[in-house]
């Protein structure tokens, strides 16, 4: 044998970390020949929640669909609870555990607030079911008093709610908004925003795509701001609503 001194290799514990709900890495895409994401990486962990910002068409709802399985990456991994989910289908990504409330809402017309509301009902991932039909009721009084009217019946605000309820029926851990509040009066956006306080205040991690700064600043933890398919800042609320600087220039109108 050899007489090579033995080795003591220290035995490091390793803390079990926790996968983020969503992360996703070098993404691409693009809309035909179109490259529209150029590299986006983004994080969101257990109850947190991320807003994605940026002028109009800089790759917002791009990032979100591509997340959600509706555009497919040509480059670059999006892993939802530390499983790779690039190229997966809607419905698979939905199974688990995140939920779209898609830009423009996409309620059934011709379909009841009860039946928009139930289609999409089902335990989460853990087989909970936190988010029952009479809790959405309870923070949409409104969706209460119009469970028989038909989709194309409904204001925005009540579209609105009714999409957000949907999503919160398929017991999510990632909530997922794209322009929740767009078109609304005043009151029903401070509703819509109180609301998602509350989805937070539950441990629903959300990412959130808003014109309202301020708001975002309100409620969200990080931020990240998107300019022609790449992220321009990444940071905490707190630090962006100090810099005014990156403010005007990717933000301001
Ligand atoms: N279906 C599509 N086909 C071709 N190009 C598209 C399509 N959807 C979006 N784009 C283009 O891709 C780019 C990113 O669009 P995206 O909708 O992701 O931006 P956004 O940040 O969500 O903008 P907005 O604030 O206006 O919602 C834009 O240049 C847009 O014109
Ligand atoms: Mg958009």
């Amino acid at each position: 044998m050899t007489d090579e001194p033995v080795v003591e290799v220290p035995v490091v514990e390793v803390p079990v970390v926790e996968a983020p709900v969503v992360e996703v890495r070098g993404l691409h895409a693009f809309y035909g020949a179109s490259h529209v994401l150029h590299g986006i990486d983004l994080a969101v962990g257990r109850g947190e929640s991320l807003s994605l910002m940026g002028r109009n068409g800089m790759g917002k709802t791009t990032t979100i669909r591509s997340i959600f399985g509706l555009v497919r990456p040509r480059r670059g991994e999006i892993r939802i609870h530390g499983q790779d989910m690039t190229g997966r289908a809607p419905e698979r990504i939905a199974r688990q555990g995140v939920a779209l409330v898609p830009e423009g809402r996409e309620i059934f017309p011709n379909l009841s607030v009860e039946e928009n509301l139930m289609m999409a009902a089902r335990p989460g991932r853990d087989g909970a079911t936190p988010w029952t039909r009479e809790r959405v009721l309870g923070i949409f009084p409104r969706l209460a008093e119009r469970l028989g009217s038909m989709g194309d019946q409904l204001s925005g605000g009540e579209q609105q709610m009714l999409s957000i309820g949907r999503a919160l029926l398929t017991n999510p851990e990632l909530l997922i908004l794209d322009e929740a509040t767009e078109g609304l009066a005043p009151l029903i956006r401070k509703e819509i925003w109180s609301v998602i306080r509350g989805i937070k205040k539950a441990g629903v991690a959300t990412i959130i795509v808003d014109k309202d700064v301020n708001a975002l600043l309100s409620v969200c933890d990080r931020c990240l701001i998107l300019a022609k398919g790449r992220v321009v800042f990444s940071g905490a609320a707190s630090e962006l609503a100090g810099n005014p600087e990156v403010h005007r220039k990717y933000l301001g109108v």
